[in-house]
């Protein structure tokens, strides 16, 4: 059975380098996804508050029954949920509805600068670090001033920054700045949400170079750059063969290739980090 590898996070732990994103899962269909999930293999389950779906994934965790230590959760604090009260209030109802009683990952999901609520935010999530009722904290689609906002407030770095990034998508200078500063960066969407990459002439030939599909093409180069990634499936077939892109290894001309498709900003899929503030949704 493939497990991902896991990287170090500047907090001193670490991350399985592959997981399973469950974005747009329904609620009644979650828990099956992730336990087809969990028996392929993976150790690692990406969700939000903001996916209406975090009590599904706590029973397939149950149904599943490993020890704690070996899966690996992540879950997100909703726009509506910023500041100080309201994120610790929200994190409990996360906790709830996942059944756990430490989570491994806790990202801030979206900067929402409009709200200026950030750094109250980032001040809850430390504390509940230093409580022990999370691992380690992080932030999603936040741009260089957010970073530099939430640290500047609080001298505390976030470990991982969970961002849009597909090879129409390549993210160059957030990575580039991710590096400089020790943050691991995350990708989500890294299928390009289904799109034109999976059929892009480019990744279909090295695809058929090596016997595999575009998808696990597309990973394999996100995992080349090292980042970390959550495809998300709910299909057995496709769930197992996205882990299976862990066992591929592109050449460095290959990962240059995927890498010169980039289309800057048109590329882009889903929100932009300056504007939206609204609910993420299922
Ligand atoms: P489905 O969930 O119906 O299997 P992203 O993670 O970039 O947001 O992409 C998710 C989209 O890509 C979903 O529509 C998902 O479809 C599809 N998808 C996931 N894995 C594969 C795969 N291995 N081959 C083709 N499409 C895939």
């Amino acid at each position: 059975m493939t497990t991902a590898p896991r990287l170090p996070l500047s907090d001193g732990r670490t991350i399985p380098q592959l997981g399973l994103g469950v974005w747009q899962v329904p609620a009644d269909e979650v828990a099956d996804v992730v336990l087809t999930a969990l028996e392929a293999g993976y150790r690692h389950v990406d969700t939000a508050r903001g996916y209406d779906n975090e009590a599904g994934v706590g029973e397939a965790l149950r149904r599943m029954d490993l020890p704690r230590d070996e899966v690996f959760v992540t879950s997100k604090c909703p726009n509506q949920d910023q500041g100080y009260d309201a994120a610790r209030r929200s994190f409990d109802a996360t906790m709830q509805d996942l059944g756990l009683d430490e989570l491994d990952l806790y990202l801030v999901h979206w900067p929402c600068p409009g709200k200026g609520l950030t750094a109250d935010t980032w001040r809850a999530f430390v504390e509940l670090q230093q409580e022990g009722r999370i691992r380690s904290i992080g932030v999603s689609n936040f741009r260089e001033e957010d970073l530099d906002r939430v640290e500047q407030a609080t001298g505390v770095t976030p470990v991982l920054n969970q961002i849009e990034l597909h090879p129409y998508f390549c993210q160059a200078e957030l990575r580039d700045l991710h590096a400089r500063r020790g943050i691991v960066t995350e990708s989500w969407s890294p299928l390009g949400q289904g799109g034109g990459e999976l059929t892009d002439p480019v990744i279909d030939r090295i695809a058929a170079a090596h016997g595999a599909s575009t998808a696990q093409v597309a990973l394999a180069w996100n995992l080349a750059l090292g980042n970390v990634v959550i495809p998300k499936s709910v299909t057995p077939e496709r769930i197992r063969q996205n882990l299976e892109a862990l066992d591929l290894e592109l050449t460095e001309a290959e990962v240059q290739a995927i890498t010169a498709l980039d289309r800057g900003e048109d590329g882009r899929r889903g929100k932009r980090p300056d504007a939206f503030e609204g609910h993420q949704g299922s």
